[in-house]
């Protein structure tokens, strides 16, 4: 079973993802477990504090190293430590699946101007969400978390067939456009071939459609990536 620990300054602010999404399912399910670690129990001085001024100057505060590392060593040894950065590998589709497979995976969730650097050397994986810069870790840790449990089998309850055939899955592709009930919409038609029940024809009809969709969203997506990505994403 996956454990997954998330480390915070905010741990609050997962109440929400952990009572009421696909990831609170497959808890019940007993298919994973997510717990979440309050960074502020660990802090060395009064009232709390996780943070202190940069050397050599700068705007704002870095969060310190003593916290940290005494965070880490409470929790059992676990193969992956993500920490969550801006100036991390873009997480990707297979950064789900390879972190689906681990048996323990902690998320390490920043705030403030970041993490002293020697707080890096705890870390297996550097991991960002995107070339923008939020205020923590926490929202990154969640998209992460989710995209990496409802790939475990039996936590979608549209099995195994519904995330091969997904985005980014397989291939490496876009999926192809869906369409569902009415079959006319303000007199917008499902394409014909969908309402044929011809499944070869619907088949090559998917792949074609998937291909443009691809092209036209996603054109930097040629399907080759994948076998180019390595696992871990560190530095
Ligand atoms: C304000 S950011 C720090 C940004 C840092 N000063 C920099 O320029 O790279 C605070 C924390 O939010 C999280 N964070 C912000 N943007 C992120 C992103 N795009 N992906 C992953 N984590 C992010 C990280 O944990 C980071 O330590």
């Amino acid at each position: 079973m996956l454990r997954i620990d998330i480390i915070s300054a905010q741990p609050g602010m997962f109440a929400g993802f952990l009572s009421e999404s696909i990831v609170a399912r497959a808890v019940k399910k007993g298919l994973c477990s997510v717990a979440t670690v309050n960074l502020r129990d660990f802090s060395e001085g009064a009232y709390g504090k996780i943070d202190d001024k940069p050397y050599g100057g700068g705007p704002g505060m870095l969060m310190t190293c003593g916290p940290w590392f005494a965070a880490l060593k409470s929790l059992p040894p676990a193969d992956r430590i993500v920490m969550t950065t801006p100036a991390g590998k873009p997480f990707r589709q297979t950064d789900a699946e390879s972190l689906s497979r681990a048996e323990h995976v902690i998320f390490m969730c920043g705030h403030y101007e970041g993490f002293d650097a020697r707080i890096e050397t705890l870390a297996t994986d550097f991991l960002s969400v995107g070339d923008f810069v939020m205020t923590g870790g926490e929202l990154a840790a969640a998209a992460m978390a989710d995209a990496t449990v409802r790939l475990l089998p039996g936590a979608i309850g549209a099995g195994a067939a519904a995330l091969s055939d997904e985005s980014f899955s397989g291939a490496g592709i876009l999926e192809a456009p869906q369409y569902t009930k009415p079959a006319v919409f303000g007199g917008m038609a499902v394409p014909e071939v969908l309402l044929s029940g011809d499944h070869a024809k619907i088949e090559a009809w998917r792949k074609a459609a998937a291909l443009e969709r691809t092209r036209r969203f996603r054109p930097d997506l040629d399907g080759s990536r994948r076998e180019n990505e390595t696992e871990g994403g560190g530095r």
